[in-house]
C-alpha cells in the first residue's frame, strides 16, 4: 500500500468505523473470531483444540484434547506425568473445578529430603524421582471428558498420538529449550534418549518424534485411565521410580483419584470471579487481592505509577503471609476459606495499608479465631461460543519437572514434592515458605499457586485466563484482570504489559525489564520498598468475550511462543 493509499485508508477508518480500542504502539490486536477460541502455549496444541471445536466438540472436549497435545508438543510443562486444575463454566450457569493435583506417595516423609545434618537437600526435593508426586493429569483429563465432554476419549487423544508418532518440526524456541536443559538430561539415560539425538542437541526444523509417548497415549486410548494407573504404564512408572531410588508404588497409582471440588467464587465490582480453591492457593489469594483493591479506584493515568504499584504490593504482602500459614490441602487441614474470602477481612487489610511500605517482617498472617465466623507450568483457555468456558493450568513444576523420563513410556515425571513446605522456614524453589498446613503427609496434595480463572459478567464468561510462574501466578493473573476491567485494555494489551510481583518474603518487588521507570523506582524506594530482581513474570493465555457484540478475542503471551486459534 502506498503512503497515499494508507492515508486514505486511515481517514476512511476514522470516518466510518468506531475504533474498539485506543491506538497503541505496544501490542497487535488480539485474534478476533465469532465461534470459538483456544489459546495455549503451543500453536500445535491450540490448533488441535480448534479442530475439536470445529468438529462440534464443546469447550471441555477441546480442553482435554489440548491437554494431551501439550504433553507431546510442549514437554517442559504440558504433561501426563504431572497434575493440574480445570475450572469450567457451563452454559447452564454451573461452575465446576476439577482437582487433579499430584499427591505425596504413601511412603513419603519430610525426613527423606534431609541430609545427614538435618538440612533440606534441594537435590532430592527438586530433581529426580524422589521429587515426584503421584501424577494426576490422566485421571483429571479423563474425568472432565467423561462427565462434561461430549466426544469419545479416542477422538480427543488421537491428535496427540499423531503428533507423537509422526512427529513435528521443532520450532526455534523449543529446540533451544531442549538444548538449554541438555546437561540435566545427560544425568538420566531415559531422558537423554528423548530430548537429544544421541546426546547432541536437536536443531530448529528437525522432526521430533516420540514413539514411547505414542505407545503410552495409545494405551490410554485403548484401555482408558486404568492403563496408566494399573496397567503397563503404571508398571513402567514404578520400575523407573524404583531404579532411581524413588518411592512411588503401584498402590499409590491405583489409589489416585481426580476430585471435583466446589469452585472458589468472589466478586469484583460488577464481575463474578470463579477460580480454583485448595489445594491451590491461587483462587483464594486472587479473590483476597481483588477484595482489597475494590476499595480503590485508579484512573487510567495512574497505571504503572508508584502509588498504584505501592498499593498492590502492600496487599500482596498480607495475602502471601496468609498463604504461608492458612493454606494447604483441605483433605488434611482446615483452611479458613470463608474468613479469608470475606470482604470484611480484606477491608481490614486495606485499612492497614498506609502511604509507606510496611516491612514484611512486620506483616503477619491474620488470625481467623478473632472473627466470628501458588518454565514451569502452563495454562490454556478455551471458549466454545456456546457459553462453555474452560480455564486450565497444568504443571510438572520446574521446567521438565524431575528431569526424569519414564523409560519405555516416554513422559517426564514431575518434581512437585518441592511445593510442599518440607521444613518450617525453608524456602522452596519459588522462595515460598510454609507451615503445618502444607507439610508433607502421605496421600496429601501439595499446595499450588495455580490460578485458572473465569470472570463472569451478567452470568456469562467475560474473561478466561491463567498463567505459569510458580509463586508469581496469582499476582500475574491479578494484573491482567485489573488491566482489562479497570484500565479497559484489550486482552492482548492487558497481557503484554510489564508486570511486577511481591510475595511477602523475600521483602522485595521483582519486576520486568522496562516495567518500572527510574522515577517510579525512586518513589517506591522513598516509600520504603526494596527493589528486587528484573525477571520475566508469567505467560498468560487469555480469552476475552464481548457478549453484546458476539466477538471472542484471544491472546497469547509474547513472553512465550504459543498461539490463539479461533474460527
Ligand atoms: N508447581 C507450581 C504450583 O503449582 O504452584
Amino acid at each position: 500500500m502506498s503512503i497515499y493509499s494508507k492515508k486514505v485508508f486511515l481517514v476512511f477508518c476514522i470516518l466510518f468505523f468506531v475504533p474498539e480500542f485506543s491506538v497503541r504502539a505496544d501490542a497487535p490486536d488480539p485474534v478476533r473470531r465469532k465461534n470459538g477460541m483456544v489459546v495455549s502455549a503451543s500453536n500445535l496444541a491450540s490448533k488441535v483444540g480448534l479442530q475439536v471445536l470445529k468438529k462440534g466438540g464443546n469447550a471441555v472436549d477441546a480442553a482435554v484434547a489440548v491437554g494431551f497435545a501439550l504433553a507431546v508438543t510442549y514437554p517442559s510443562a504440558g504433561n501426563i506425568g504431572g497434575g493440574g486444575f480445570m475450572v469450567i463454566h457451563l452454559k447452564d450457569g454451573k461452575n465446576i473445578t476439577i482437582d487433579y493435583r499430584e499427591k505425596a506417595p504413601i511412603n513419603a516423609a519430610s525426613e527423606m529430603y534431609f541430609d545427614e545434618k538435618g538440612s533440606v537437600d534441594t537435590n532430592k526435593i527438586q530433581e529426580g524421582v524422589l521429587s515426584s508426586g503421584v501424577p494426576g493429569s490422566v485421571a483429571g483429563l479423563i474425568y472432565a471428558l467423561e462427565k462434561y465432554g461430549t466426544l469419545k476419549l479416542a477422538d480427543v487423544i488421537q491428535p496427540a498420538i499423531n503428533l507423537a508418532e509422526i512427529g513435528f518440526p521443532l520450532e526455534y524456541r523449543l529446540a533451544q529449550s531442549f538444548k538449554s536443559y541438555l546437561d540435566y538430561f545427560k544425568k538420566y539415560e531415559s531422558s537423554l534418549k528423548i530430548f537429544s539425538k544421541n546426546g547432541l542437541p536437536y536443531l530448529e526444523g528437525e522432526i521430533f518424534k516420540q514413539p514411547d509417548l505414542a505407545f503410552t497415549l495409545k494405551q490410554i486410548k485403548e484401555k482408558g485411565r486404568d492403563s496408566f494407573y494399573k496397567g503397563k504404564v503404571a508398571e513402567l512408572i514404578v520400575q523407573q521410580s524404583k531404579k532411581l531410588g524413588g518411592i512411588i508404588t503401584l498402590e499409590d497409582l491405583e489409589n489416585y483419584q481426580a476430585v471435583e471440588r466446589q469452585a472458589i467464587t468472589g466478586s469484583y465490582k460488577e464481575f463474578e470471579v470463579v477460580s480454583m480453591g485448595p489445594p491451590s492457593a491461587g483462587g483464594i489469594g486472587l479473590i483476597q487481592l481483588l477484595n482489597v483493591l475494590e476499595n480503590l479506584n485508579f484512573s487510567k493515568a495512574e497505571w504503572g505509577s508508584s502509588k498504584y504499584i505501592h498499593v498492590l504490593v502492600e496487599a500482596m504482602k498480607y495475602v502471601y503471609a496468609d498463604r504461608s500459614v492458612h493454606l494447604g490441602d483441605e483433605d488434611f487441614y482446615p483452611v479458613p476459606k470463608g474468613w479469608l474470602l470475606s470482604k470484611r477481612y480484606s477491608k481490614e487489610i486495606f485499612g492497614k495499608i498506609s502511604d509507606e511500605a510496611i516491612a514484611s517482617e512486620k506483616v503477619f498472617a491474620g488470625n481467623p479465631k478473632l472473627y466470628k465466623e501458588s518454565e514451569e507450568t502452563t495454562h490454556y483457555s478455551v471458549y466454545d461460543g456456546q457459553g462453555n468456558a474452560v480455564s486450565t493450568t497444568t504443571t510438572i513444576n520446574s521446567g521438565y519437572g524431575s528431569k526424569v523420563v519414564v523409560d519405555g513410556a516416554g513422559f517426564l515425571l514431575n518434581n512437585e514434592m518441592d511445593d510442599f513446605s518440607v521444613q518450617p522456614g525453608f524456602a522452596n524453589q519459588f522462595g515460598l515458605i510454609g507451615s503445618k498446613a502444607n507439610s508433607i503427609e502421605p496421600g496429601k496434595r501439595m499446595l499450588s499457586s495455580m490460578t485458572p480463572t473465569i470472570i463472569l459478567k451478567d452470568g456469562f464468561p467475560y474473561l478466561i485466563a491463567g498463567s505459569p510462574g510458580g509463586s508469581t501466578i496469582l499476582t500475574v493473573v491479578l494484573q491482567v484482570i485489573l488491566n482489562c476491567i479497570n484500565f479497559k485494555m484489550d486482552i492482548q494489551e492487558a497481557i503484554n504489559q510489564p508486570r511486577f510481583h511481591h510475595q511477602w518474603l523475600p521483602d522485595q518487588i521483582d519486576y520486568e525489564e522496562f516495567g518500572m521507570a527510574v522515577d517510579v523506582i525512586d518513589n517506591l524506594v522513598k516509600r520504603g520498598h526494596k527493589i528486587g530482581q528484573i525477571k520475566s513474570l508469567g505467560r498468560v493465555e487469555g480469552i476475552l468475550i464481548d457478549i453484546e457484540n458476539n466477538i471472542i478475542f484471544g491472546a497469547t503471551d509474547p513472553r512465550g511462543f504459543g498461539s490463539a486459534e479461533g474460527y
